[in-house]
């Protein structure tokens, strides 16, 4: 008897297993569905949880059922399970684009059913996962599914099923905004004569504590920032080429264009 199941277990189901299962979960309660051999093998030696390739046997008695197939095919695989979904399972999802209502309408009745956005870092447990539940949603399973992404890193909930759009804007794809960046200040720590091991290094580890001063400081990122900003120092002529430059305004329709490919991507895969 699993009750938690995962439908899919690429990347994304994976890491959030491993997570659930070094934060202490019991293997026993897990169970997961791939329709490839190679997969159920690797699952079945990484986890030791129970590993089928029949998504309606997998679920059979599940309380939660995990969602982490891609976007593309989540259609057909909730049609094909819907029948066999246990009455007062709750269904999460962790597709980009997915709506609560296309899930509803392929589930065919009323469901208890949670978005969940989390983020490439969730596989060094270190992922920002947004959640949103529809009202039929309880408390406990709130509080369940709550425990499955904190096993991964930070997660919140929001109000509206809107924000999760917002949420892909800031913690979805930001990964690869600090990607862009780290690359940027690696090429130019090379161009100024570091060697590339050291560049990369440097570029993130200051990144890695500039994010961890962030995290667990009271103050205000822009607090933070003014601290470490002497008056004519080589920190304020950088912030200044910054705001001269317009890097507030570069951010901010980076941002809002990924807001906007959400909310496209939740129309182009709608029921
Ligand atoms: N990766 C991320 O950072 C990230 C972030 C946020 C959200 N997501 C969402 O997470 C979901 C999964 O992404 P991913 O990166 O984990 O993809 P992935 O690595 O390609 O994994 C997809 C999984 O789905 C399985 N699958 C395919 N057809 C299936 C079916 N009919 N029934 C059951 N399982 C089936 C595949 O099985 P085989 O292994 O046997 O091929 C594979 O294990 C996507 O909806 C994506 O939008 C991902």
């Amino acid at each position: 008897m699993h009750s938690i199941v995962f439908i899919g277990g690429g990347n994304m189901a994976s890491c959030i297993i491993g997570g659930m299962i070094d934060q202490g979960f019991d293997p026993l309660t897990l169970g997961v569905s791939v329709p490839s051999e190679q997969s159920k093998e690797r699952l079945s030696k990484a986890y030791n949880i129970a590993v089928t390739s029949n998504n309606n046997d997998a679920i059979a008695n599940a309380d939660i059922v995990v969602l982490a197939v891609k976007p593309q095919i989540m259609r057909n695989v909730v049609l094909a399970l819907a029948p066999a979904l246990p009455k007062n399972a709750v269904i999460v999802s962790v597709a980009a684009g997915i709506t609560v209502e296309s899930l509803q309408s392929w589930l065919g009745s009323p469901r208890a059913i949670i978005r969940a956005m989390p983020n490439t870092p969730s596989l060094v447990r270190t992922g920002a996962t947004g959640l949103f539940a529809n009202d039929q949603a309880s408390q406990l399973q709130k509080a369940t599914v709550s425990s499955i992404f904190e096993a991964v890193g930070y997660c919140c909930w929001v109000e509206s099923e809107a924000l999760i759009n917002a949420v892909i804007a800031v913690s979805g794809s930001g990964p690869a905004y600090f990607f862009q960046i780290l690359d940027i200040m690696q090429s130019v720590g090379q161009e100024l004569g570091l060697p590339e091991r050291e560049a990369r290094k440097l570029a993130s580890q200051t990144a890695l504590g500039a994010a961890q001063m962030a995290i667990n400081s009271d103050q205000s990122p822009s607090e933070l920032r003014d601290q470490v900003t002497s008056p004519g120092g080589t920190t304020e002529r950088a912030l200044n080429t910054f705001r001269n430059e317009g890097l507030e305004s570069i951010f901010r329709q980076a941002m809002n264009s990924a807001l906007a490919r959400a909310e496209e991507m939740s129309k182009d895969f709608s029921a």
